[in-house]
């Protein structure tokens, strides 16, 4: 996730005027962009675009060839009142449920973060990674093999979850999160792509839950292997974890900070503390040769990478940027 750290310029916002209800599509295009653009929403129109044909129920494509096309009362004020919502900040993915990730659609709730596109590359790295020791992506399913296991901590909406049990047939998924709703949502999302079934959703902090070699005893929370017992079971572990420094909320968009859950966004009071906790929980279950994918907060990935000692059997760690330059996903291999 990225969170340009930049004010919110308004201090007052302005009033906006609202003309009679729209008639038709061009009507209803012309006053939600006036609206916005009065409250200085970024990209405007694309947001007036995307609320209109959530509203009328129609793609874009329907839209542009029927902007004479007559639009009833009722559904003229529901496009207002998501305008209205949208000039004081909400989300336009909250306000129409949905945000896409890795070509799937997700449902968003507010209390998911919403996916972003920077994300993807963690899931581009994770598979490069898998791809390098000759583990098939979707396309090519070939002959039954060992079962992969994998997991996703702070699973949000699903979206890591959901694609990498996507794109990796022969995977069994472990999504956890420590928001029961968030869980709700991913679950929902999973069942929509049809791998709910290959999906274990686990309330518990961080991997708390997973230190079990028996996927059957995953109900229990919050518990600790017994002694001697080999844990060590996950190909792959992937988390976006919560990595804005507690004193950045004000430098916060306001979409981001008055609207996204902020268990999803904080993660202390520098920031990097859940990556601490989250590497030495991997550690121990991790198998020999496992990898761990982990998207990066702004500025952390110095901090991040020095948690990464060799002594502790940590190799191969490097970091990816995104497309905008800022080190973006960091993986290392464990070996034991
Ligand atoms: C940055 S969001 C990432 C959501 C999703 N994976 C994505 O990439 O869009 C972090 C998620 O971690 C969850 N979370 C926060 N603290 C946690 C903890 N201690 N243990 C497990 N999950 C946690 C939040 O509820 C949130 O869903």
């Amino acid at each position: 996730m990225r969170f340009s750290c930049r004010h919110f310029k308004l201090a007052v916002p302005p009033t906006i005027v609202a003309n009679s209800n729209p008639t038709n599509v061009l009507a209803a295009l012309k006053e939600g962009m006036a609206q916005l653009r009065v409250a200085q929403i970024p990209a405007h129109t694309l947001a007036t675009e995307l609320l209109l044909m959530h509203a009328l129920g129609r793609d874009r494509a329907w839209i542009y060839s029927h902007a004479e096309e007559s639009v009833d009362p009722a559904t003229a004020e529901r496009f207002l009142a998501l305008i209205a919502r949208r000039a004081t900040g909400e989300p336009v993915q909250y306000l129409i449920g949905k945000q896409e990730f890795w070509g799937l659609e997700f449902e968003v709730t507010p209390a998911v973060l919403i996916p972003r596109p920077e994300t993807e590359h963690l899931m581009e790295v994770a598979l490069a990674r898998l791809g390098e020791r000759g583990i098939k992506i979707h396309m090519d399913t070939g002959a039954p093999r060992e079962k992969l296991q994998v997991a996703d901590v702070g699973t949000g909406s699903g979206c890591l979850a959901v694609a990498l049990a996507w794109e990796l047939p022969h995977a069994e998924v472990f999504a956890t999160d420590i928001s029961a709703p968030a869980l709700e949502v991913a679950r929902r999302n999973a069942a929509r792509h049809g791998v709910v079934e290959r999906i274990h959703f686990l309330q518990c902090d961080l991997l708390s839950s997973l230190a079990y070699a028996d996927p059957s005893n995953l109900g229990a929370r919050h518990s600790v292997p017994a002694s001697g017992q080999d844990v060590s079971h996950f190909d792959l572990i992937v988390s976006n974890p919560p990595y804005i420094a507690r004193n950045d909320a004000a430098l916060l968009e306001r979409e981001v900070r008055d609207h996204e859950p902020h268990s999803a966004l904080f993660g202390g009071p520098t920031g990097i503390e859940m990556y601490q906790r989250l590497i030495d929980q991997a550690r121990d279950l991790l198998r020999d040769r496992g990898i761990l994918v982990l998207e990066l907060g702004f500025d952390s990935a110095e901090h991040v990478r020095k948690l990464f000692d060799a002594r502790h059997g940590w190799t191969n760690v490097a970091i990816t940027m995104d497309l905008a330059g800022i080190p973006r996903v960091l993986a290392a291999e464990l070996a034991r």
